[in-house]
């Protein structure tokens, strides 16, 4: 059976129990400020458990793309020195929502493992949470499991939790026994179920979510009881296709087979078999999760994506690769996984690219990190010290990606060792770091104590036909921060896609509340109002209106960004998909995946088709479908967005036709004209565009020709030969300035014998005095030089006073430096200090700036004393 045809049976299986198929949702989630990679099938789903979101079925099935690399669930330190812990894996999954509980849940499972997977009874291991005697009894009552196989866990292992907040409840583990051949030894006492040890692995998890845990964890019943189950695809591969390890399966067979094609060593000794395992799952971990909009950085999600990577990098190595590799194993993991998930084969050029470029600057990296060890381990000889210390190894770890054995060995080279208790202080520290980086800020509502007004549904977004209606409010909460409102309809637009939220005015007998943002919550549009504290309605009726200006020109510029879409398509080619975007009334900024720079003709290019296209005053067709019909006519879907089944699409004739939720003019002559302001690179592989329509850009189109008429005012010359004229007088500027110069200089070396007919001579030397306007250092230093040249017993002293700058230089001739021993870079200091300045340089010539003009004559004093006590 191939892992194709096990994941279809899964899906097939619970679609006969009347599951709907549900598409596994972006591995970056766009809208859970909690989490930083989707870590579990049900992320989707808890709006639904929480009662804040709802859906057409009450029954799914799916298999999620799932990430655990941080947060509650990290399995990254096991990752490819075990067989079965994976930073990417798949979770198949079937839930009720509200619908069937236990008894099902544990019946399904049991039927599709033993009875249409055939796996061995005796084999299999349920586990319940010590209490739940209701699970215990089901498993006996339901199922003809060997009663002695069914066992009760505490905690930790069978109350199941999302993350520090979220739903949650008691679980049930299904475990299978693999033979005592696959005892590893990794295990504290017997090798038995939850001991750690390969022989036995946990393949699937029922849960039974009733639960839900508020941020000073305490737990609250839910209204309603849920199941949310996942099992481990590529462990269900792995004993389905009778492999001893993930990694033999043909999930991973091709890209194990790819890496071999790079290195000499041999995946089959065992002592090389780690790197190779790491490589292969961290490759799909970079994929998907690049797929689907996140971006190696050096923060957040980013940072995690980095140190995945640099890991892999660093593997790498230890099959000597040292060349840049991961990125030419992206087509081999799409090969195996591109019909599942075809975002990534979509995706495929940019996935490419942003590994690739990553990999070269990682190299770049250790090269550096490589000089600053040996810069390091110098300073610590010529100090005698053989301690290098943890913060420098901690450095080198986090900063240039060496491992500590690598630090270790290269130091030990050199006879020292490592201070590996200030190194592990710093990945405390760090730790820490990381775990308050996991925190997100929100706006979101949390513990709020809610008031309700009305019962029944709510947030009906009525904002595409009407800005200002008549309507009710159901629910507030008044917190410092906010006053949050909930209506039954809206005008307002909760930000989403880019957009930002609408702003405006709820107002009702006695009260007027300023909506500052307006923010969705699973289905509830919430109004986020400046503060009241006192805020009391006394009736439910309210108007909420829109500022209505500010909504038609954040409609410009939203479907401006569809138009820019299009054309960044049609002029730079199919890769550019949409990586972030940002429609507010003033502007909007549009970030896309492309590889070079823009050149200046083609951003006007990409302007003129956005211009053409107003002109054309298309109206736009807004319509409903099905998800997959839309996609089917080449509907842009973005990165790493979450679509329900039915979705809203925006046509602009066969130009544009994108899956968007937005506020859009009704036609295309409604934005006027379009404007690109700014262009630019934000991360590798990604651009930036920044534009303005409407009113904005009329301002800005007038601007520009108010300084144009300024301009060719000035120059005294018609616009069309403003570029011309302009460059004339550059070019005339430069001749004069050349000519100066050049004027200049004759007039200094035609003076240069006048000059010294002024010498005075003072300890027998000649000594020379010289004030100078208008000359630059350089020239003064000619100077000097010549002076020497024509006199071998003098000392000069050469001062120029530039717009308030003065400037002193100094020169002596050899001949006095050897006799006498008389410095110029002394002499000069000396002179300069004077006069509120100082300087320095070698002993025939030397240079200084001074500050107080009052003081010059006191300093040529002193230069004289200085000659004659010399
Ligand atoms: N949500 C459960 C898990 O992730 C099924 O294990």
């Amino acid at each position: 059976m191939t892992s194709k045809e096990i994941r279809q049976q899964f899906i097939d299986f619970f679609k006969n129990k009347q599951h709907t198929f549900v598409p596994s949702s972006p591995v970056v989630p766009q809208d859970d400020p909690t989490l930083l990679f989707t870590n579990a099938g049900m992320n989707q789903f808890k709006d639904v458990f929480l009662e804040k979101g709802t859906r057409s079925y009450n029954r799914a099935v799916n298999s999620q793309k799932c990430i655990r690399v941080s947060g509650k669930h990290n399995d990254l330190e096991e990752v490819g020195h075990d067989t079965y812990h994976h930073t990417f894996f798949e979770m198949l999954g079937n839930w009720s929502f509200g619908d069937y509980y236990k008894k099902e849940a544990i019946q399904f499972a049991w039927e599709l493992l033993t009875d249409v997977w055939k796996l061995p009874k005796n084999k299999l291991y349920a586990t319940v949470y010590t209490t739940d005697d209701e699970a215990a009894e089901l498993w006996e009552s339901e199922t003809d499991i060997h009663p002695k196989n069914i066992l009760r866990f505490g905690e930790e292992d069978n109350f199941w939790e999302m993350g520090a907040t979220g739903p949650c409840g008691p679980c049930s583990e299904i475990h299978i026994d693999l033979g005592p051949e696959y005892d590893d030894g990794n295990h504290d006492g017997d090798c038995f179920v939850n001991s750690g040890c390969a022989r036995y692995i946990e393949i699937w998890n029922l849960v039974f979510i009733q639960y839900y845990r508020d941020e000073d964890g305490k737990l609250h019943n839910l209204p309603k009881k849920h199941v949310d189950t996942g099992a481990g695809f590529e462990r269900l591969v792995a004993i389905l296709q009778n492999k001893a390890s993930n990694y033999a399966t043909d999930l991973f067979t091709p890209v194990i087979d790819h890496i071999q094609q790079f290195t000499q060593l041999v995946y089959g000794e065992k002592i090389n078999q780690p790197p190779f395992h790491v490589i292969a799952d961290h490759v799909r971990m970079l994929t998907f999760s690049i797929a689907d909009g996140g971006l190696p950085s050096n923060d957040g999600r980013g940072y995690v994506m980095r140190r995945i990577l640099r890991r892999a990098a660093r593997y790498g190595r230890k099959l000597d690769i040292l060349e840049p590799f991961i990125y030419k194993l992206v087509s081999t993991v799409i090969d195996v996984m591109g019909d599942a998930f075809p975002e990534i084969r979509e995706r495929q050029d940019h996935i490419e690219a942003v590994i690739k470029s990553e990999e070269e600057h990682f190299n770049r990296t250790l090269d550096r990190g490589l000089e600053i060890f040996d810069k390091i381990t110098n300073e610590l000889k010529n100090e005698r010290k053989i301690v290098f210390p943890g913060t420098e190894v901690f450095k080198l770890y986090d900063t240039y990606g060496f491992p500590t054995d690598l630090t270790r060995i290269m130091a030990e080279e050199e006879g020292m060792e490592l201070d590996m208790k200030g190194f592990e202080e710093e990945m405390e520290a760090q730790r820490q770091r990381a775990r308050a980086a996991a925190k997100f800020d929100s706006k979101f509502s949390g513990d709020l104590n809610w008031i309700t007004l009305n019962e029944g549904s709510d947030s009906r977004f009525v904002g595409y036909e009407d800005l200002a209606i008549e309507t009710h409010i159901m629910s507030y909460a008044v917190s410092e921060d906010y006053t949050r409102i909930v209506l039954k309809e809206t005008p307002f637009y909760a930000e989403s896609g880019g957009q930002i939220g609408d702003q405006g005015m709820i107002s009702g007998d006695g009260f007027e509340l300023q909506v500052k943002d307006t923010q969705k919550e699973g289905d509830h549009i919430i109004h986020l109002c400046k503060p009241a504290n006192d805020f009391k309605p006394v009736s439910d009726k309210v108007v909420a209106e829109v500022v209505s200006y500010n909504r038609m020109n954040t409609a410009k510029n939203h479907t401006a960004t569809h138009l820019l879409h299009a054309a960044l398509r049609n002029v730079l080619g199919e890769h550019v998909t949409q990586a972030g975007s940002l429609v507010e009334p003033d502007r909007l900024r549009f970030d896309f995946t492309h590889f070079e720079k823009i050149t200046d003709e083609q951003i006007i290019n990409i302007e003129s088709i956005v211009n053409q296209k107003i002109q054309q005053n298309i109206s736009l067709e807004v319509a409903q479908q099905k998800f997959d019909e839309a996609k089917k006519r080449g509907a842009m879907a973005l990165f790493g967005e979450k679509y329900s089944e039915v979705v809203r699409t925006i046509q602009i004739a066969d130009f544009s036709l994108e899956l968007c939720g937005g506020t859009h003019v009704r036609s295309t002559g409604e934005i006027g004209l379009f404007i690109i302001t700014y262009e630019s690179s934000i991360a590798s592989g990604v651009r930036r565009i920044e534009a303005i329509t409407g009113p904005r850009a009329l301002d800005y189109a007038q601007n520009a020709k108010q300084t144009l008429q300024q301009l060719s005012h000035i120059l005294n010359t018609g616009e069309e030969a403003l570029v011309q004229k302009t460059n004339q007088i550059l070019a005339d500027k430069k001749k004069i300035e050349k000519e100066l110069q050049r004027k200049t200089k004759q007039e200094l070396n035609s003076n240069i014998t006048d000059l010294l007919q002024n010498t005075e001579t003072i300890n027998g030397i000649d000594v020379l005095i010289h004030r100078l306007e208008e000359v630059d250092m350089d020239q003064m230093k000619e100077l000097g030089d010549k002076i020497r040249e024509q006199n071998k017993n003098t000392a000069a002293l050469l001062i120029s006073e530039n717009a308030g700058k003065i400037t002193l230089v100094c020169v002596v001739s050899d001949d006095l430096i050897k006799n006498k021993q008389i410095k110029a870079g002394e002499l000069i200091n000396e002179v300069a200090k004077v006069a509120g300045g100082g300087g320095g340089g070698r002993p025939h010539l030397a240079t200084a700036g001074a500050k107080n003009s009052s003081k010059l004559d006191e300093s040529i004093v002193k230069f004289k004393s200085l000659i004659n006590s010399a």
